[in-house]
């Protein structure tokens, strides 16, 4: 069964990245350029912390994620996003992943804060294996 990829974007801070590569599946940084400038095979999933810039637009979504948005393969075959926050952010909590989701008509499968605890790790891979499951199905009946 494909093992459904998850693209992220994480800083020098790392927190996203922490959690991404606890989920023992396969994970690609968006802050790397190569990874931004790709194309993906199939489905995939997002996850994007969000970062308050101050900027009279309220934009939180880190760069290399709309980078990588602009793309239509990459936009069409997204399936769902996920997101790192910190509610200290009050009502721009997750603000990133929520509007992506928004925009596209998505869902937003899992949110957590910073670089999650380990029940996160948990509940999170059980949802991503759950995903794998049900994409599998619906290739079945179609193919
Ligand atoms: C400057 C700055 C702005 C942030 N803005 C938000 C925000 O608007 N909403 C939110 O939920 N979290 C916000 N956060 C929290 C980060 O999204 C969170 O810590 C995330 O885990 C960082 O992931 P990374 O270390 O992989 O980059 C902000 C953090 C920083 C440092």
């Amino acid at each position: 069964m494909r093992r459904t990829p998850i693209y992220y974007y994480s800083s020098s801070s790392a927190l996203v990245r922490t959690f991404a590569e606890n989920l023992d599946r396969p994970v690609l940084n968006l802050a790397d350029r190569a990874v931004r400038q790709s194309q993906v095979d199939g489905p995939w999933v997002l996850l994007t912390p969000s970062y308050k810039t101050g900027n009279p637009s309220n934009d939180t979504i880190p760069e290399g994620v709309r980078r990588f948005l602009r793309d239509e393969v990459n936009r069409r075959a997204m399936v769902g996003v996920m997101g790192s926050g910190n509610r200290n952010f009050g009502t721009h909590y997750q603000l990133a992943c929520r509007q992506i989701a928004a925009r596209s008509g998505r869902p937003v499968l899992f949110e957590f804060e910073l670089a999650g605890t380990p029940e996160d790790v948990a509940e999170c891979r059980q949802i991503m294996a759950d995903l794998d499951a049900a994409l599998d199905r619906a290739h079945a009946s179609v193919g």
